[in-house]
């Protein structure tokens, strides 16, 4: 037999004797053999009890084998597997941990696939600059505040697309006073890039002032990092402080006229993270969770409505431009359960959001006329009759 030597400390092999018979190999994750090194009766009942064995250093300084759980050897191979797992620093696993484990931290009530979330997570721990997009009513918020909540740190919530004054909301007020002089009031805004660690949401970031990205341009500058407090003084400057991580909502698409293209550069300083469309099935689970009351037919009724709608503006030449939104089935989802009818909660909520002009052209009709498939409300008559459909053109 052979001596082990100190450089094979650590070493897991796994057997394969299992009885008398064979002289079997005892190879480790990377598929080297080290049989002559082990005796015969060490293999063997290693084997018969399905364990690994390990090379450990006694304290007087011989090595020996030791028989550990088959686990160790699993772990040995996955170690092998990602190489720079065989050296992870131990702030760096805590980080990888984190990241790995994070999928519980989204709840419930928000539909996200597991590595979207993930890479949100990533992208927030690691202080990148993050954009959530997606269609209306996708979602970008919901996950956007979720995330603040699930990472613990001092959060800062703004709204961008309501701000009228950027400067004001982004930088303060300048305020006089016969003792104190001029000076500036600080907004909030101020105070949020000051506090380490902090998470700072910038709901509706593409609906702001095109003043306020100029002032944002430095502040999410990765190279920067500061906030210009005078523009046109080059005076003094306030600095991002350690550990603070943006994350901003889009409203990107033709939908929102509102919405002014985000300026590209302003955009090349985020991480995009997309919010999925729903399919009918995730999107009758959320319902079904979110109004447990409500009959689970009617709500499937209502997912298969928004999908179809949904699958229409994919088309190539679509006959309605938007489909109906996860906002808007729960809405409808919310009158059901308050008593409303599902024809009474589409008048109210889905027919609105589509042009009636043009009349059995319009959009409206189009999605009326699926609507109608899922209505049964006892009679033969139709949803609405031709006359309707030209009173509304
Ligand atoms: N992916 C989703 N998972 C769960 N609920 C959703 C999802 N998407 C939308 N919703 C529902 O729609 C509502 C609106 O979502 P949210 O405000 O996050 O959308 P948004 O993408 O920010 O919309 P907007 O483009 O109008 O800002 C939520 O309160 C929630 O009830
Ligand atoms: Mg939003």
């Amino acid at each position: 037999m052979k001596q082990l030597n100190k450089q094979m400390v650590g070493t897991v092999v796994k057997t394969a004797t299992t009885s008398r018979s064979a002289v079997g190999a005892a190879i480790d994750a990377s598929g080297k053999d080290y049989a002559d090194y082990i005796s015969y009766q060490v293999r063997r009942n290693a084997g018969q009890r399905n364990s690994a064995l390990k090379v450990i250093e006694l304290p007087n300084g011989d090595l020996k084998w030791r028989s550990v759980p088959m686990s160790e050897f699993d772990k040995s191979e996955r170690a092998l597997a990602s190489e720079e797992v065989v050296n992870v620093p131990s702030e760096q696993q805590e980080m990888l941990d984190f990241i790995h484990s994070s999928y519980s931290l989204k709840p419930r009530s928000l539909v996200m696939n597991e590595l979207k979330w993930k890479h949100l997570i990533r992208s927030a721990v690691r202080g990148k600059n993050i954009m959530m997009t997606g269609s209306a009513g996708s979602g970008k918020t919901m996950a956007a505040k979720a995330l603040v909540k699930a990472l613990d740190r001092p959060d800062y919530v703004f709204n961008m697309g309501a701000t009228q004054d950027p400067r004001s909301t982004l930088i303060g007020n300048v305020q006089f006073n016969p003792e104190a002089g001029t000076w500036l009031s600080e907004s909030l805004f101020v105070k949020a890039i000051q506090t380490p660690g902090a998470v700072i949401l910038l709901d509706e970031l593409t609906r702001a002032h095109p003043d306020a990205w100029n002032i944002l341009m430095p502040v999410l500058d990765q190279g920067q990092r500061y906030l210009r407090l005078d523009e046109k003084e080059d005076q003094a400057t306030i600095n991002v402080a350690k550990g603070v991580t943006f994350i901003a909502t889009a409203n990107i698409g033709n939908e929102y006229t509102a919405t002014r293209a985000l300026d590209k550069a302003l955009l090349d300083r985020f991480t995009t993270i997309e919010m999925d469309l729903l399919n009918d099935e995730e999107e009758s689970d959320l319902l079904a969770y979110m109004f447990p009351h409500v009959q689970t037919t009617v709500l499937n009724d209502v997912a298969k409505i928004a999908h179809l709608t949904r699958i229409e503006s994919l088309n190539e030449s679509p006959r309605i431009d938007n489909g109906i939104s996860t906002r808007t089935s729960v809405e409808i989802a919310g009158l059901l359960y308050d008593g409303f009818s599902l024809v009474e909660a589409a008048e109210i909520t889905i027919y609105p959001q589509y042009d009636a002009s043009g009349g059995v052209d319009s959009e409206r009709t189009f999605v009326k006329q699926i609507v109608q498939k899922f209505i049964n409300d006892g009679s033969d008559e139709e949803l609405f009759t031709e006359a309707e459909m030209d009173s509304d053109a």
